[in-house]
This record gives C-alpha cells, structure tokens and sequence, in this order.
C-alpha cells in the first residue's frame, strides 16, 4: 500500500513544475552532511582515545605506559586489506611526498598523474623537485590508460594513479603497463578507503599506496594518513623518511648506524590519539561503506535509462565504496541548470555542506582550477623545481583548461551528489524522486 507521503510526492512530480520555477519542493529537511566517518563516532572512539589519555602515552614509540594504538590499528589494517606493511602517518599529503622521496623521484623526473585529482598529489611532485605531467582521464572519471601510454616519454619515472570518489578506474590495465615499462606506480587511496577491484584492495597494485583519514574520507580521524606497500627494503626508507630520516630500534630509538638509511625525514608520525580514533573507525568502515554503496546504487538504479544523464562507469561495482554519485549532462549549461534545480527540490546537506555541485565548483579537484600548477608557482626564489636544469625537458608543458579534452568535458558538463553514509530510506526515495523530476524538467 502506498504511504500518504509517498502519494504526495507523487503528485508534486506528476504536477510536474520544478521547484526552481515555482512548484513544490520534493523536500524541504537538508540532507545529512557528507563527511562518511563522522556519522559514525560514538563511544568506541571515545573508549579507546580516552584510554590513551588515561595511560598518558600520546607519542607512538615509547612513553610510561604505552597502548600500541598506532601499532594495533597498522595490524588491522594489514590484515583487513592484504598490505604486507602498512605506516600510519600525519596526513595523506605527507604520504605522498613520503612516497616519492621513497622511490627516489627528483629532479629530471616526470610524474604522470591525472587531470582530475587532488593539489596534494601535485604539491608532492613539485616539492620532489620532479615535474607533474597531466594525463587525461576517461568515462570511470580515472586516469586514462591508452593517454597514457600516448604520453609516456624518456624522462617518466612514475605513475600517481587517483583513485577519485571512492571508486578505481582502469587499475588492472595501468599496472600492467607500469610492469612492463618499468615504471613505479604510486596509488592515490586517499579518497577509496575500503575499495577493491576485482577483489583485490587498492594500494595491493602498485609499488606504494596512500590513505588520508582528514574529515571527508570514508574513515576519518579528523587528520591522518596511511602509506602501505609490499617490499621490505622500501618500507624502510618510508619509515624512515616519515620520521626524522632514520629507522627505530625496538626501544623506539632512532638508529643512525644503516649506512642504507640515513635520510631526510619530514616529521609525519601519527599520533596515538590519531591511532585510536584511527582504529576504531577502521572496525566500523565496512558498515559505513556499505551504507553508501548500498544508498548510491539505489539512486543510480532508480535513473538508469533517464535520457541526457549518464553516469560515471564503475567497473567494479562491488569494489566501489560509495560517497560520490558522478553524472555528466549533454552541456555545461544543462548541468549547471540540472544542479541549480535538484537545490532548490531540497537536494542539499546543511549550511557548509558541499551536497550537491557542478564540477564547475568543485575547486581543487581540476588541474586547471589549481592556479600554482597553472602559473608554475615555486616555494623558492630560483623557482625551483621548474627552473632546474634537469628539468628543461618539460620547459613547453602547459598547464592551463584545455590541454585534457575528455577532462575538460566532464569538468564542464559534470555533476557530483555526495552520498551520505547516513541516509534513510526516506532520503534515498527523495534524492531518487527529484533526480526523475529534475531529468524530466530539464533534460527532456
Ligand atoms: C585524492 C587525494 N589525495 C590526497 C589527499 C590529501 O589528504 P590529506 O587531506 O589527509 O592531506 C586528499 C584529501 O584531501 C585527496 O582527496
């Protein structure tokens, strides 16, 4: 039988006029923030961050009375997800410059990395002194394998592959061709905590993996980071480059006497309390990333077919986590117009919230909306790394919109919902009527 609110929303979609132009809004609640780990703090965070307080032992290598927080959540960690090492570290953006430095990338060395991205995977080449080289991305919204291979030149030595919005793209195939030409791959997890392709984890495929636990991540410790690999003599350099250059002694000391490890760290260890909170949001990332696929999907089902609106290919939809619905419409005014309508049907999160947005708006995420990339900006007065001599090779590289056809086009005509991992069904019926409302007002 129907509900007497679900008869209502009805009728306001058969009656038609959008909210934007006057009619009825499909709701009028703002959604839950976005922000997956958040709605799932509670007392075992609490419970285990209290117990590092209690124990006075906020620092990871030794103290009176230790709790291996930081040490207990890497073991899950590894065993959740398959990684032979795993090091918990301050941010996402410290492990990626852990991670090139690891590799020994510098200066008359090309990264290539995707177009669509975050800064902190270009601030980390950049600051190796290496030089970014955009590749473009393709319909999983990933970097593009065959643009890939187009581009790749004498000076590659590295791959930064972004796994964006929850989801991998063409992994399998990207390190296949990283195998073959001998080059490293480094994997961006920062936003895919918990995803898999194929069954096997992100961060299992290339030569080193990095997570960020910061506050829109599918776990979230506020700030924090993971940075896991599968070779033992890498894994020491990384542990040592996230510290102060040298490894530990068991008794948690810096040990100067490996003549292989003596380096320049960058001061990026976690924190116990970071751990704790780490950890227990760690035993909860299955629920959350389930709820969001599990909401996402729905929505994405409740569409599929709607002319004019196409989605982001998923390869993999069991490895998918969730948190991003991405679309792209036939232009960038219909998507702007698509995006200004599901607002004002009462598709958006609380004031701050950042629910539902053109790719317009999505700020950092584009190459081209990253003005120190675009205008080669340098952090020192020889405009380093750009005016190394090493570097002449890339002196034509542009950086500016309109070098990524396929990026450019999402960019433009793109859209993105985040998918809250606290929706009620309610909400997913919501998000799915005015979606239907919104294609049929505006699309058709
Ligand atoms: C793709 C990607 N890489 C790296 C980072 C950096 O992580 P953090 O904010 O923990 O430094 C983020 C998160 O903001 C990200 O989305």
């Amino acid at each position: 039988m129907r509900s007497a609110d679900t008869a209502s929303k009805d009728t306001r979609l058969d009656d038609g006029r959008l909210a934007i132009d006057g009619g009825t809004p499909v709701r009028t609640r703002p959604l839950p923030w976005e922000l997956p780990g958040t709605h799932w703090i509670g007392e075992e965070e609490r419970e285990l961050v209290e117990r590092v307080i209690l124990a006075r032992s906020p620092f990871r290598f030794y103290g009176p009375d230790l709790q291996g927080m930081v040490d207990t959540f890497e073991n899950e960690w590894k065993t959740a997800f398959g990684h032979r090492h795993a090091l918990g570290v301050s941010s996402g953006t410290a492990a990626l410059s852990i991670a090139m430095s690891a590799l020994e990338i510098g200066p008359g060395d090309e990264v290539m990395v995707p177009g669509y991205l975050w800064v902190s995977c270009v601030s980390a080449i950049v600051r190796a002194g290496a030089i970014p080289r955009l590749v473009d991305i393709d319909d999983t919204f990933c970097l593009d394998p065959e643009d890939l291979e187009r581009k790749i030149g004498p000076h590659t030595r590295a791959v930064l592959c972004v796994h964006m919005s929850g989801a991998p793209g063409r992994i399998d195939r990207i390190a296949r061709f990283c195998r073959d030409r001998g080059l490293a791959l480094i994997e961006d997890c920062a936003q895919a905590a918990g995803a898999s392709f194929n069954g096997t984890s992100v961060g299992r495929f290339g030569d080193i993996g990095i997570f960020s636990f910061q506050l829109n991540k599918n776990m979230t410790s506020g700030e924090g980071g993971m940075v896991v690999c599968q070779d033992d003599t890498l894994f020491r350099r990384i542990v040592a480059l996230h510290d102060l250059g040298y490894p530990r002694t068991s008794a948690g000391r810096l040990d100067t006497n490996d003549p292989n490890i003596q380096l320049w760290g960058v001061g990026a260890r976690m924190h116990e309390l970071t751990g704790a909170m780490a950890l227990a949001q760690l035993r909860k990332l299955p629920r959350v990333t389930s709820a969001m696929r599990s909401a996402k999907w729905r929505i994405r089902e409740a569409l599929e077919g709607t002319p004019g609106l196409a989605f982001r290919r998923i390869l993999d939809p069991g490895g998918d986590t969730g948190p991003f619905l991405l679309m792209s419409l036939p232009d960038e005014a219909l998507a702007a117009r698509f995006v200004s309508a599901l607002r004002a049907e009462g598709i958006a999160g609380p004031a701050g919230s950042l629910a539902c947005l053109t790719m317009r708006e999505w700020g950092l995420h584009w190459y081209s909306n990253i003005p120190s990339l675009v205008n080669r900006r340098s952090n020192s007065r020889d405009g380093h790394p750009w005016t190394h001599p090493a570097n002449a090779f890339a002196k034509d590289y542009d950086y500016r919109a309109g070098v990524l056809p396929g990026c450019d086009a999402l960019h433009a005509n793109g859209a993105l919902l985040t998918i809250a991992s606290s929706l009620s069904d309610e909400d997913v019926e919501d998000i799915s009527t005015a979606m239907r409302k919104v294609a049929a007002g505006v699309l058709s």
